[in-house]
């Protein structure tokens, strides 16, 4: 079983494409389903209305794009269906929580992608009501929501029971009753109507799937319901009302709108993150409560309020997000803590301490040093907790809870947004474990509170500098030596700077505390060394010292590009660059200073003509040692 988590997230992280014409469907979805990989693939699924008007389905866990022999055997065959390749919220991506589900007869089938949130209440009425529920999922319970309210017209069962359902969703449905039927519906979760012809069409969450069948395309709006038939296609509300909408030509080609327009998956990442980074907040930090709720470790409270010290272990930006966890614990919540990479902690002879929670931070949830360091922990007779993004992974499934990061997919092979997640979650963790401890007054509270709810804003302002950005790395692109330097909460930060140059750009770069600077890599300073100064926390004692730190690499004539506050224009007169980020509550700078670092990465990596998503020789989730 994989931990539990916060159910009032939403999320937007399936592939959903179906089909109703004269042709075969199960190639069309096929084909419609690998370009949308992309957004998720822990398991896929068919259902396709047979020649015999029932329904035959068929649903995996797994990558669609590895199970070729098994889409062959599949002997789904009939000119109207639907498809789902999976991102898990709900439920472990196993196969009877894979998508279609279906309605306790088989005769409705259904694929939807978003988060029903009030699925429990909703499930234990219908189980009161004698249905029978086969998956843990919260989808099932719209289509049993529909048998409950068919009476003989589809398109009314189906506006009933999403009058009924709170939450997201874009669904497709299809039903024995009415074979040549195929409805969709959306609310916060994307789904458009590509037009081949009139009575046939291709009902997609993305465009993606409709392009090589046509450029004609009509994006449902939410609230809205369409019937689509052999003969036509009908569009109402939920209340039945008929709504009028005009076809659109797509614009973009393919690639673009995997990318959603970026030039690469890590753009669109990094972009993102305003996003991201509302969906780790989001039902968690409850601003008119003035308190955090983490639902996947709710049961865990006393345990985590009263342990002698915490550690966190990971690898790579994991490792950076743990080593920032580090600052937060200590700072806020008053718990010793420490920070190890996987790879060292899984062969050290250390031992293991019950009164220690063990925190593994994963983005992949599948990394073997951190899945090791987990198993060594749990042999010990300890707790282990994860902070994880892909659901149902690994990692997710040995710990003992843990909380959900909900960035969705992350397919750029250098990590962005699930760094800010994952900060985003330990900070929240920290305010709660603080208060718990009697470390924190609700006055405190109220300000850490305000602060982390304005994050996606501010992210957003710092993204629209993004051109400027682009220009400073066109100045500093050809240099083959990087230094970045930061203090207390973004000591880890300038660490994350520095990888995310390396490892795309294949500049050298070193991350260092500021003040540890004249015991070494000060030596290094001339004007070929650029240095990246993180330099944001004007108010904080360490400032003085990070400035003074920026004396000592002008008087050796370093170029320095500063990460500064808003306001701050007396730096201006000490550096050679200044990127200025907006002005917020100490803990949470780690959360702004490194989003220009990621773009300065990302564009000097471009400039340089580098595979940005593919570095050379990484792999996305480092599953061997
Ligand atoms: C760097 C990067 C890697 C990963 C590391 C851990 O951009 O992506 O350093 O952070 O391999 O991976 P996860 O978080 O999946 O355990």
């Amino acid at each position: 079983m994989h931990f539990a988590f916060d159910r009032a997230e939403r999320g937007n992280m399936c592939g959903i494409v179906a089909y109703i014409g004269k042709k075969d469907a199960t190639p069309i979805l096929i084909n419609g389903l690998k370009r949308l990989l992309y957004r998720g693939y822990d398991s896929f699924g068919f259902a396709v209305m047979n020649e015999k008007n029932n329904i035959d389905y068929f649903k995996k866990p797994g990558r669609l794009d590895e199970e070729e022999k098994n889409l062959s055997k599949m002997g789904l065959e009939g000119a109207t269906g639907i498809s789902q390749s999976r991102w898990a919220t709900h439920g472990e991506p196993n196969q009877v929580n894979a998508h279609p589900h279906v309605d306790c007869r088989e005769e409705i089938a259904l694929v939807h992608n978003g988060i029903i949130e009030n699925y429990a209440t909703l499930k234990a009425w219908l189980k009161e009501h004698g249905h029978k529920f086969r998956s843990d999922t919260d989808t099932e319970v719209i289509a049993h929501l529909i048998e409950e309210h068919n009476n003989g017209d589809l398109l009314k069962a189906v506006q009933k029971a999403l009058s009924l359902v709170e939450g997201t969703y874009g669904l497709g449905i299809i039903s024995k009753h009415e074979p040549n039927t195929l409805i969709g519906a959306r609310k916060g979760s994307p789904l458009a109507v590509g037009v081949v012809k009139n009575g046939e069409y291709i009902l997609a969450s993305d465009p993606a799937a409709i392009i090589e069948h046509t450029k004609k395309v009509i994006y449902l709006d939410d609230g809205e319901v369409v019937k689509l038939t052999r003969k036509g296609m009908h569009i109402t509300n939920l209340e039945n009302k008929k709504v009028q909408k005009q076809a659109q030509e797509i614009q973009w080609d393919l690639e673009q709108i995997e990318k959603t327009g970026f030039d690469h998956f890590m753009l669109k990442e990094i972009f993102e993150q305003p996003q991201t980074i509302e969906n780790a907040i989001r039902g968690r930090a409850l601003i008119n409560e003035n308190r955090i709720q983490l639902g996947g470790v709710s049961d865990w409270l006393d345990f985590l309020t009263n342990v002698d010290r915490v550690v966190f272990l990971a690898c790579g930006t994991s490792w950076h997000a743990g080593l920032i966890g580090e600052y937060l614990f200590e700072h806020i919540a008053g718990i010793p803590s420490e920070v190890e990479y996987a790879s060292e902690f899984r062969y050290k002879s250390v031992p293991i301490d019950t009164r220690t929670a063990y925190f593994v931070i994963s983005q992949s949830g599948e990394t073997a040093d951190t899945l090791e360091s987990l198993r060594k922990i749990k042999q010990g007779g300890a707790k282990v907790f994860g902070i994880v993004n892909v659901v149902g992974s690994s990692i997710t499934r040995e710990t003992d809870a843990g909380v959900y990061l909900h960035a969705g997919p992350e397919i750029g092979v250098a990590s962005t947004k699930a760094f800010t997640s994952q900060v985003t979650v330990l900070s929240q963790l920290a305010i709660l474990l603080g208060v718990r401890r009697g470390k924190a007054v609700p006055k405190e509270v109220r300000s850490r509170i305000d602060a982390l709810v304005k994050i996606p804003l501010q992210v957003q302002e710092i993204l629209d500098q993004n051109e400027k950005i682009k220009q400073l790395a066109q100045k500093y692109y050809k240099f083959n030596n990087f230094l970045y330097l930061g203090r207390g909460f973004n000591f880890p930060t300038a660490l994350e700077g520095a990888l995310k140059l390396k490892e795309i750009s294949y500049i050298h770069a070193e991350g260092y505390p500021a003040a540890e600077m004249k015991h070494g890599p000060i030596a290094l300073i001339d004007e070929n060394m650029p240095v990246v100064v993180v330099a944001t926390d004007t108010e904080d004692v360490i400032y003085q010292k990070v400035v003074s730190n920026i004396e000592e690499v002008k008087a050796r004539s370093g170029n320095i590009i500063a990460i500064a506050t808003e306001g701050n224009e007396s730096i201006k007169d000490l550096v050679t660059e200044v990127i200025y980020v907006p002005k917020t509550n100490g803990y949470l700078t780690p959360l702004l200073n490194v989003i220009p670092l990621q773009l300065l990465a990302y564009h000097i990596a471009v400039i340089r003509g580098c595979d940005v998503d593919k570095p050379r020789n990484l792999a996305k989730a480092v599953s061997v040692e």
